[in-house]
């Protein structure tokens, strides 16, 4: 199993924070925004992992973490040319992923628990094909991914909807088997002109196998003002 960190985009809701500098390198109380992905994917087991940045700042990933040998882990990079989206910047990770299974987790989340995505993790290297997604109960659904469930089966997906089915967030942790990369290459851009990674779970809910896990502990995602304080304050509690 190897481990991919989506850290492109501009950042642009946290300007001008992230004029000078890339947001997955702002702080989250008292590290660099980056560091908890990457503490997630690590303590899941995985060692090896590669971050994708966009194109400003991507020199400073390099400088922060290495080659990875500190933490014994060996980490690659790629970058992102354009804010193209998630599912654009994943599917630069096909030579490197070579057919294993991935645990895919977005730069700007953070997770608490690491016992349950460790579980996850693990469950999904025994789950025969398909994908597997994190779930949330969030009281600002629109922001997200929205997922409508019907007992332990997913029944649709819809990307920041206007008027949302559920309370369920999609948490930007997401496990793919290798049909991913065939996937990545059918999508058309959204609306917002992105490769969207909703659309890829939909593929595999139409197509293939989509299961999910409800994640119990705190979760958010630190990509705005508001959340960016709430991650910090998540993080501080907890010291
Ligand atoms: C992205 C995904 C969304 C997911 C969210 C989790 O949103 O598109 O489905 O719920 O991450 O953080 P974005 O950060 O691009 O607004």
């Amino acid at each position: 199993m190897k481990g991919i960190i989506l850290a492109g985009g501009y950042g642009t809701r946290l300007l001008p924070c992230t004029k000078v500098t890339n947001k997955h390198l702002l702080p989250v109380y008292d590290k660099p925004m980056i560091l908890y992905p990457l503490e997630t994917l690590i303590a899941a087991g995985i060692k090896d992992i590669m971050i994708v940045s966009g194109t400003g700042h991507a020199g400073h990933f390099l400088e922060l973490l290495g080659s990875g040998k500190d933490m014994g882990i060996r980490l690659s990079y790629a970058v992102q040319e354009k804010a193209g989206g998630i599912a654009e910047a994943l599917g630069l990770c096909e030579d490197f992923a070579d057919n294993d299974k991935i645990a895919v987790v977005l730069g700007d989340n953070i997770f608490t628990d690491q016992e349950q995505i460790k579980k996850a993790v693990a469950d999904f290297i025994n789950q025969e094909k398909g994908a597997k997604i994190l779930i949330k109960e969030v009281p600002d659904p629109k922001r997200f991914g929205v997922a409508e469930l019907d007992g332990d089966r997913v029944v649709s997906i819809i990307e920041k909807p206007e008027d949302p089915k559920s309370n369920y967030a999609v948490t930007g942790f997401y496990c793919y088997d290798k049909e991913v990369w065939n996937i990545i290459k059918t999508l058309k851009p959204s609306g917002r002109g992105e490769l969207e990674i909703t659309d890829v779970n939909n593929y595999y809910l139409a197509t293939s196998i989509l299961t999910y896990e409800m994640y119990k502990d705190e979760w958010t995602d630190a990509g705005t003002f508001e959340s960016l304080l709430r991650a910090s304050n998540i993080i501080a509690n907890r010291k």
